[in-house]
């Protein structure tokens, strides 16, 4: 059959009937917003590079919680700021460090809130690469450790969820043995299995304050002309543990996202990066595209399969769908 007795304008008459048939649903329920702390208070700075997103210290990040939980999004994903980094982030596994207060602060002040922390060393090395540093490279096996002792003091001040984002091998399996052992089997882990050595990540690294001393990150994140590879990792995380796999960046990468999903029976998650935040927010705050470019965008990671979307557009979207 053809037209004209098929017609699929029919079908797209109204914004009734187009939301009657439409395949993918971009819901609250799937987001989570990222968060970064510092130290001190009421501090406010906004990231010059990503308009609309603050540095916060811990008394205004639990006033934005709670306005995050009054929005339903579920969730939120931690990154801090110490103010001291040294060679092996000491700061990152200490139980009274910016996260480690922040997630009792946060916990102490909301409900229902899903405290997720991001799991890496870059934050709180010197060098701002995101292990321990040996003969000018970052040593895996010697990093493991350190990542489980940060998982781990997360988990002890309340984390609902580790999400290791370092991208050294056998990380997933050397949290969850430690989380185990300390009776923390309850806390699954989101594993950035699939995240690629990103130019997108660039306004992340000044909100963040994690750009690389010397040399950069592809030793250990993956090169992006790779989708074989993606499976690999994602496969090898399920096998250590993994409750929910990550994909990172989002939109240069929703064939990979698709490839995960339809390979694995596992909830896929999906990071809608700096990059691509601070793109929409420049070229809107131009004027020369119009705002609906945030919704088709998040809208396009979910179609790609995308279950979880993280995603400074959280608010935005939460407000307006
Ligand atoms: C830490 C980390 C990074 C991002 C999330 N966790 C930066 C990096 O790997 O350099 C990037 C997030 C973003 O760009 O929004 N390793």
């Amino acid at each position: 059959m053809s037209f004209p007795i098929v017609r699929g304008r029919r079908l797209r008459k109204n914004e009734t009937i187009r939301r009657m048939v439409r395949e993918t649903k971009l819901s609250v329920d799937d987001l989570i917003y990222p968060l970064f702390v510092v130290e001190g208070e009421n501090i406010n700075n906004e990231v010059p590079s990503m308009p609309g997103v603050f540095q916060m210290s811990i008394d205004n990040i639990v006033k934005e919680c709670i306005e995050v939980e009054k929005l339903g999004i579920p969730g939120v994903i931690l990154f801090g700021i110490p103010n001291h980094k040294d060679e092996i982030g000491s700061e990152a596994y200490n139980d009274k460090g910016i996260i480690q207060r922040t997630i009792k602060a946060i916990k102490e002040n909301t409900k229902n809130l899903l405290v997720i922390t991001d799991v890496c060393m870059c934050e709180y090395t010197i060098h701002g690469h995101c292990g321990i540093i040996k003969e000018g490279d970052v040593d895996n096996d010697e990093t493991l450790k350190y990542l489980a002792l940060e998982a781990l003091s997360h988990a002890k001040a309340g984390a609902d969820m580790v999400a290791p984002s370092d991208m050294m091998d056998g990380r997933v399996s050397a949290i969850r043995d430690i989380l185990d052992d300390n009776g923390f089997y309850h806390i699954p882990i989101m594993s950035y299995a699939v995240k690629y050595a990103s130019a997108f990540y660039g306004p992340f690294r000044d909100a963040a304050e994690s750009t690389p001393a010397f040399g950069d990150r592809r030793t250990y994140q993956m090169d992006p002309p790779n989708r074989l590879e993606a499976l690999r990792e994602a496969e090898l995380d399920l096998i250590e543990g993994a409750d929910i796999i990550m994909v990172k960046p989002a939109l240069p990468y929703l064939d990979i996202i698709r490839e995960i999903k339809d390979n694995f029976n596992i909830p896929v998650a999906a990071y809608n990066v700096s990059g691509e935040y601070s793109m929409l927010k420049a070229a809107i705050d131009k004027g020369w595209l119009d705002e609906k470019v945030i919704y088709e965008s998040l809208v396009s990671i979910k179609r790609a399969g995308a279950d979880l979307i993280l995603t400074y557009f959280a608010k935005e979207i939460a407000m307006r769908y």
